[in-house]
């Protein structure tokens, strides 16, 4: 009876290690443990030994049916893992699609231009600055030198948050042009400051040279000395580059903007070529810019002193220069994100623009 124990004892373990499947295993544990399992006969002989006999054989035989109990719920638990390991290994997702033969997005003019720009004033040591688009009374119109009773106010048909919206007691505005973002510059960072800022802008108007979000970049100038020649040189510079030719005339208009003194609007000469109006001679002018040196009710708001410090600023349509550059005739088209539209006008994202390459390259 013992030898016989433990020969059924060696033959199953042998047959638990030797399984290779969960499927084999639990054939195996069906074998030992099923109701007409070898334990379970054993486990059935106990009833009808004798006291003595159930005493030296009990043990024994509880001991075999714990032993390959653990021993089948080890040998399950190794099966399991393995099984795991290989799915994870065997099941993997591709997750990456084929390529198209060629590029199908591109990119939009607006941010093409944006490049375009921040590549041209890098060239001139421009920083490119940022500000919120949800903007407080004080940024947008009280600093630059436009009062509560302004009528400039009313002419920036401005988008206005609720009463209750406000924050330290400053009505909230969605920014009606980038020039907050002048403000925000020189209060946040010491002199001499070289920036543009390009950003979405908003005003309450819609037809087909106006939507009620549009593009501005706005440029400043603080340091010592600074005049309008400097401002000249900037954007004779800039538009030259710009619009890839030499041969950009200039014209500057005395203005009026609050938040420069003197003020100037810049314009710049086309000529008519098949009928359409093409940058470069000066059969006709067309405005493109608003500028001035910065006023002292601006710099001394952001509390430095105008005395020291002097400088200019200008502001323009990214997307207005846009359709000049690249001959779209209708603002609205810009947001209407009509496939046909971008796979017309927008660019590949690969053609990074570059001075040596040509910007609009
Ligand atoms: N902020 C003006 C507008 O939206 C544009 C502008 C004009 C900006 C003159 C300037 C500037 O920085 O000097 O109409």
């Amino acid at each position: 009876m013992m030898t016989d124990i433990a020969t059924l004892q060696t033959d199953l373990m042998g047959a638990i290690n030797s399984a290779d499947t969960l499927d084999s295993l639990e054939a195996v544990r069906i074998a030992a443990l099923g109701k007409q399992g070898s334990v379970s006969a054993l486990l059935k002989t106990m009833g009808s030994m004798s006291p003595e006999e159930r005493q030296t054989q009990g043990p024994i035989i509880n001991g075999l049916r714990e032993s390959i109990t653990s021993a089948l719920a080890g040998k399950k638990a190794d099966l399991e893992t393995a099984d795991l390991n290989h799915r994870l290994a065997s099941e993997r997702v591709d997750m990456t699609l084929p390529a198209p033969e060629a590029p199908r997005g591109t990119i939009h003019p607006v941010s093409q231009v944006m490049d375009e720009l921040a590549e041209i004033f890098a060239d001139m040591g421009f920083a490119v600055a940022e500000g919120p688009e949800i903007e407080d009374d004080w940024h947008n119109f009280t600093a630059l030198n436009i009062p509560e009773t302004h009528p400039a106010r009313a002419m920036h048909d401005t988008f206005y948050f609720p009463d209750d919206m406000a924050r330290d007691g400053q009505k909230m505005v969605l920014r009606t042009h980038t020039s907050p973002v002048q403000i925000r510059t020189m209060t946040s960072q010491e002199p001499p400051i070289r920036i543009i800022a390009p950003g979405r802008v908003y005003r309450s108007d819609s037809d087909a040279t106006h939507t009620p979000m549009f593009h501005q970049i706005e440029g400043l100038v603080i340091d010592k000395g600074i005049h309008l020649g400097h401002l000249k040189w900037t954007l004779e510079t800039f538009l030259k580059a710009y619009f890839e030719r030499e041969d950009v005339a200039l014209r500057l208009r005395p203005s009026y903007f609050p938040f420069t003194e003197p003020s100037v609007e810049v314009d710049v000469g086309y000529s008519v070529v098949n009928g359409k109006r093409v940058i470069g001679g000066a059969e006709g002018w067309m405005e493109v810019l608003g500028s001035g040196m910065v006023h002292r009710k601006v710099i001394e708001a952001c509390g430095l002193d105008p005395d020291v410090w002097q400088g200019f600023a200008f502001g323009t349509g990214v997307d207005r220069l846009a359709m000049l550059k690249y001959g779209m005739d209708d603002l609205r088209a810009f947001f209407d994100g009509d496939n046909r539209w971008l796979q017309h006008y927008g660019f590949n994202a690969l053609d990074v623009p570059t001075l040596s390459g040509g910007v609009g390259a």
